[in-house]
């Protein structure tokens, strides 16, 4: 695991955007993963400037969504797969149909949860996948406890995370659903290349698990560390308990330059 720490998440934000810039101009058909959350905003933001300004082109890519809400109404401003649209797919030029999420409206959720599983492999699987962490080890949906050769299913979630996402919800926990479509952390796995957006106090713990901690289903963000091609970027703050802090940012600083993340 290549941990990045910087005071800047702009700059943070900016290395993951040059990665996916780099892929589709490499591959322009190539599969990304998105996540949703405070932590990429600023990575979509950098893509849809690039789009703007220098050409950058998603026409041929298509891009999977981690989760979804269970029972959202379609039109609800916080189901996943309106937030991405909202914030990235309808600012740049994806194809009509060409970002899915897993359907937290079907009434065989079961079912659902095979059929995104058959269209991520279908696709290719993942080339890309961007990833934030919850509070409490959370990646995607996958609370603690999970498995950790899981793939997309139905998940419970902590009443940590329905009230961390409270604040999507007018502050209002009863309004954040109870249940969750979510990529397994086997999905999350078969990515090819991961990277990790963390920033902020709140997230320090999470990120000390995950990078050092035991692999444990406790921090399932941890099964992360047996990945051969992940990406760490957190600021200050989310790095105030890596006890190899020192070394990241040496290795960080001494990195041949022709290599990317
Ligand atoms: C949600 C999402 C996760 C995300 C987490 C952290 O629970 N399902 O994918 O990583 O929130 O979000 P934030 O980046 O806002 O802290």
């Amino acid at each position: 695991m290549e941990v990045v720490i910087n005071s800047s998440a702009q700059y943070l934000a900016d290395l993951a955007a040059e990665a996916v810039d780099t892929l589709l101009r490499s591959r322009p058909d190539a599969v990304l993963g998105l996540a949703t959350g405070t932590s990429p905003l600023a990575v979509y933001e950098a893509l849809v400037r690039r789009h703007r300004d220098s050409g950058l082109s998603f026409a041929e890519a298509r891009a999977f969504l981690l989760d979804e809400y269970v029972g959202l109404a379609a039109d609800h401003p916080e189901r996943y797969l309106t937030v991405i649209e909202r914030v990235l797919a309808s600012r740049v030029d994806f194809a009509p149909g060409a970002v899915q999420a897993p359907d937290g409206g079907a009434e065989d959720l079961v079912a659902a949860c095979a059929q995104y599983e058959q269209a991520i492999a279908e696709a290719g699987g993942v080339d890309l996948q961007i990833l934030g962490i919850g509070t409490d080890g959370h990646v995607a949906f996958n609370e603690p406890g999970s498995s950790l050769a899981s793939r997309t299913r139905v998940k419970t979630l902590t009443e940590q995370t329905r009230q961390d996402n409270a604040r999507f919800f007018d502050y209002d926990i009863r309004q954040v659903p109870k249940h969750v479509l979510t990529q397994g952390l086997g999905t999350i796995m078969a990515a090819r290349h991961v990277i990790l957006l963390a920033f902020g106090p709140g997230k320090a713990e999470a990120v000390h698990q995950l990078a050092e901690g035991p692999v444990s289903a406790l921090w399932p963000g941890s099964v992360l560390q047996y990945h051969p091609h992940m990406s760490l970027l957190v600021d200050d703050a989310a790095a105030s308990r890596l006890q190899l802090a020192d070394f990241y940012r040496h290795a960080w600083d001494n990195k041949p330059s022709w290599q990317g993340l």
